[in-house]
């Protein structure tokens, strides 16, 4: 196989070397050919384009394969938790037990965040959306952590951030749904576990005792583990992007949050139960929902459907379906929009429109469901994916900087007014 590859512009050929990853993906190595050439590539929505080289998440979309630093997301949704996962995802390696267990109680121990992050709760309005109360209060942590505004002054400051941030996440996220319930905030308890404590601050009332149920804890680890990276997607890509600029990990976090929140990304887990409960309003008819799907001059677009990469199963997909017929199954719970979404899921895999383009359903199709079972309200899902995606937006900001890669600066083909002379505002 020869290592490089040519591309002939103007009679001219250019060799630009070919780069192979360690699962044998091939690129064309453009760096240089702008400087030989004189012409650039465009690639709209980068649907072809890689931004770096990673080492943190494998996935191959026409096989449906998911691994995080190699372990295959079956094994890890089984067997690991979301603690340990992270811990992988940022530092490469599954802990050993000493290790975890530090891992664990420094971060139990940085759950509590500054009794002023009240004060910033309170100016919001109780409509506000969770997504825009947490990126808020992301960004505000540069006030109380100055040090953390400079990502060039140590690791050990970096580290710092990374167990802030994994300890404080949850504490926001609840207190967001508090401040929307217009309930008195729960603060953190480091008796309980990652999931447990969230649980414990999203749901305990001052009026009665809360006992976290360890099916819906289990369920939510194995959810936050499904969520955990995903490679170059679009708020992953944003956290670099904003990271380059030597911008603090809390900015670079907000960014991936605010990125996340769109209905075309992480905004869909939200978007599909909006749209499964539409459906059933509308009398549960799927045909002729999908038949707008299909339909070009109809805005709608079936939620939950589709992906960038994935062109057969979203892995995550499988196991997030079989885990919502469990955990309702354990937890009594009959939700009726499951049967239109197993019905609408059933209609997509034998419609031509959907098999021509590998329209399958994506992470977001089922997650609502089971959050929806758990007690977790509508407007909080998009939220739940951020607490899940965190450690691998932690990840990928993290090996872009010991990478020491260029600050993101794309180039672009102009299409505008060549050029031309000011008329005063006199003559026009
Ligand atoms: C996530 O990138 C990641 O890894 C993201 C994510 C992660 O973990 O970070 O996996 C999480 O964001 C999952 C995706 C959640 N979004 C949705 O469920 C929204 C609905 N799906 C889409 O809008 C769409 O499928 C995207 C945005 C996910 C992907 O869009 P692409 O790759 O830009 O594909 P496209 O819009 O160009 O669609 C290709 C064709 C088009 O038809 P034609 O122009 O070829 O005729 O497929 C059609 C689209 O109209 N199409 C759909 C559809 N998705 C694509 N038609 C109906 N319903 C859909 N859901």
């Amino acid at each position: 196989m020869s290592n490089t590859a040519q591309i002939t512009v103007d009679g001219n050929t250019y060799d630009l070397p070919l780069t192979e990853g360690s699962e044998q993906e091939k690129a064309i190595d453009i760096g240089a050919f702008r400087a030989q050439s004189g012409v650039i590539t465009l690639d709209r929505g980068f649907k072809n384009t890689g931004s770096c080289e990673s080492g943190i998440t494998f996935l191959d979309g026409e096989k449906g394969i998911l691994r995080y630093r190699g372990y295959p997301i079956e094994q890890l949704a089984d067997d690991s938790t979301f603690l340990e996962v992270a811990h992988l995802l940022i530092y490469g390696e599954l802990p050993g037990k000493d290790v975890l267990t530090n891992f664990e109680s420094d971060i139990s121990r940085h759950t509590l965040v500054n009794e002023d992050i009240k004060k910033i709760l309170d100016g919001f309005p109780s409509n506000a959306h969770p997504m825009g109360v947490l990126s808020s209060l992301i960004t505000a942590q540069t006030a109380f952590y100055p040090l953390s505004l400079e990502p060039n002054r140590s690791q050990e400051e970096n580290d710092l951030s990374i167990i802030r941030l994994i300890a404080k996440m949850p504490t926001f996220a609840a207190w967001a749904f508090k401040k929307k319930m217009g309930h008195p905030v729960v603060y953190p308890s480091n008796k309980l576990n990652y999931c447990g404590n969230f649980l414990q601050m999203m749901f305990a009332l001052p009026s009665e005792d809360y006992e976290v149920d360890p099916i819906v804890e289990k369920a939510l680890d194995k959810l936050l583990i499904l969520h955990a990276d995903h490679e170059q997607n679009c708020s992953t890509s944003t956290v670099r992007i904003v990271g380059s600029s030597q911008a603090s990990l809390w900015a670079s976090i907000s960014a991936g949050v605010n990125a996340l929140w769109g209905p075309l990304h992480g905004g869909a887990n939200q978007a599909v139960i909006e749209m499964l409960e539409n459906i059933k309003a509308d009398g549960g008819d799927t045909k002729k929902w999908m038949g707008k799907a299909k339909d070009k001059d109809d805005p709608f677009r079936l939620m939950g459907f589709g992906h960038r990469v994935y062109k057969n199963f979203d892995p995550r997909a499988k196991i997030i379906k079989k885990a919502a017929d469990d955990v309702l199954d354990a937890l009594g719970v009959v939700d009726p929009i499951l049967d239109v979404a197993k019905g609408l899921e059933e209609e997509a895999l034998s419609d031509q429109y959907f098999v021509d383009r590998k329209l399958y359903p994506n992470v977001d199709f089922y997650s609502g469901i089971i959050y929806r079972a758990l007690g977790i309200p509508t407007e909080m899902f998009t939220v739940m994916f951020a607490l899940g995606r965190l450690p691998g937006w932690i990840a990928q900001w993290k090996e872009m900087r010991e990478k020491g890669e260029p600050i993101g600066r794309p180039r672009q083909v102009y299409t505008g007014a060549n050029e031309r002379d000011y008329v005063s505002l006199s003559k026009r």
